[in-house]
């Protein structure tokens, strides 16, 4: 089941506590010398982990599609020659001239920061009424506003079974295309309201907007295509040797990621019905199995209790399975 990342508060304003920050960095394996890209700045709690850890020859290359989050990047970090910092979709790495000499290792924190959920006017929270925004790069791109203002029935519906599970997808569909014709939605709090009003309020603990704020997110920011692009992108940029940790936050980046490094490491799952498939050459090696947060994490920061980390190092040559 699809679950989202909750947004109860487990930090103060417009911070972010990084999740699983000893297990991923360790997962890295940094070298002195070695030239590391973190996909996700966010506020950077990974990055300055894998500094620390970097000698004056290392180099780390910071990315995030979030404005705000580059500002903070180029705030703390412009000053030191180690690092570089780039405003763009993990996605597009391949195409950082930084990148071209080969990486040691690719750090993913999926999913949105608190900083990001905890600022209303981005419009991720169904917690405070806000503009219907969502979208990571504020600089481009289509909002969750003009998403509902223009998409079918049948769109939204798709959108928030697919990426939220939402079993009353239909009905909130149904009802945001017949309510828009009179006022379009442009506000977090009219949306939730409308979706408490279809679907009610029937897990408790749970807000019923819950499952299509995800679903919308997910829709407006393409965030699984960009995963898997950018999965594919770190293969080809990391050198032999080199690893890729991530960490994700509901269960449809977790699948994504641990399919790409299951077909990547030459195994193949073949069905009892079809015939059998060859295994293509593998170019990765899982590093130990999926790892979650301790109870301690998640009793201090309640944010990382979805995460899960997978780790993965690039073969040397291709290795037939
Ligand atoms: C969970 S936060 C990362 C937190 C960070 N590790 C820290 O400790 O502060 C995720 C960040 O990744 C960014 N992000 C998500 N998807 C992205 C993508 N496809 N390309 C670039 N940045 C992305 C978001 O804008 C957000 O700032």
């Amino acid at each position: 089941m699809a679950q989202s990342r909750n947004q109860d508060s487990g930090v103060g304003p417009l911070q972010h506590v990084p999740v699983m920050l000893g297990e991923a960095v360790e997962g890295l394996s940094v070298q002195p010398g070695g030239r590391y890209l973190d996909g996700t700045f966010g506020r950077g709690g990974h990055a300055r982990e894998v500094l620390s850890r970097l000698g004056p020859d290392g180099c780390l290359l910071l990315m995030d599609r979030d404005p705000q989050a580059i500002a903070a990047a180029q705030a703390e970090f412009a000053g030191d020659p180690r690092v570089s910092i780039r405003h763009a979709n993990f996605s597009s790495m391949a195409e950082w001239d930084r990148v071209a000499a080969g990486l040691d290792g690719v750090l993913l924190d999926l999913g949105v920061s608190s900083p990001q959920l905890d600022e209303a006017a981005r419009g991720f929270s169904f917690m405070a009424d806000a503009p219907l925004d969502m979208r990571m790069d504020t600089s481009r791109g289509e909002s969750a506003a003009d998403f509902l203002a223009q998409a079918s029935e049948q769109e939204i519906a798709e959108v928030l079974w697919n990426f939220g599970e939402e079993r009353h997808g239909r009905r909130i569909a149904r009802a945001i295309v017949a309510d828009r014709e009179a006022t379009p939605f442009t506000r977090t709090g009219q949306l939730a309201a409308l979706i408490e009003r279809v679907a009610g309020r029937r897990e408790p603990g749970k807000h019923p907007a819950t499952r299509s704020f995800q679903a919308l997110r997910i829709r407006v920011n393409g965030e699984l295509d960009a995963l898997r692009q950018g999965l594919d992108a770190a293969l080809d940029c990391l050198k032999p040797g080199g690893r890729l940790a991530v960490i994700s936050f509901h269960s449809l980046e977790d699948r994504t990621v641990k399919l790409f490094v299951r077909d990547q490491s030459g195994r193949v799952q073949n069905s009892r019905r079809g015939p059998p498939v060859a295994a293509a050459p593998a170019r990765l090696r899982a590093v130990g199995k999926a790892r979650f947060p301790s109870s301690a994490e998640v009793a201090a920061n309640p944010r990382s209790r979805s995460a899960v980390l997978r780790v993965a190092e690039k073969l040397s040559g291709e290795v037939a399975a």
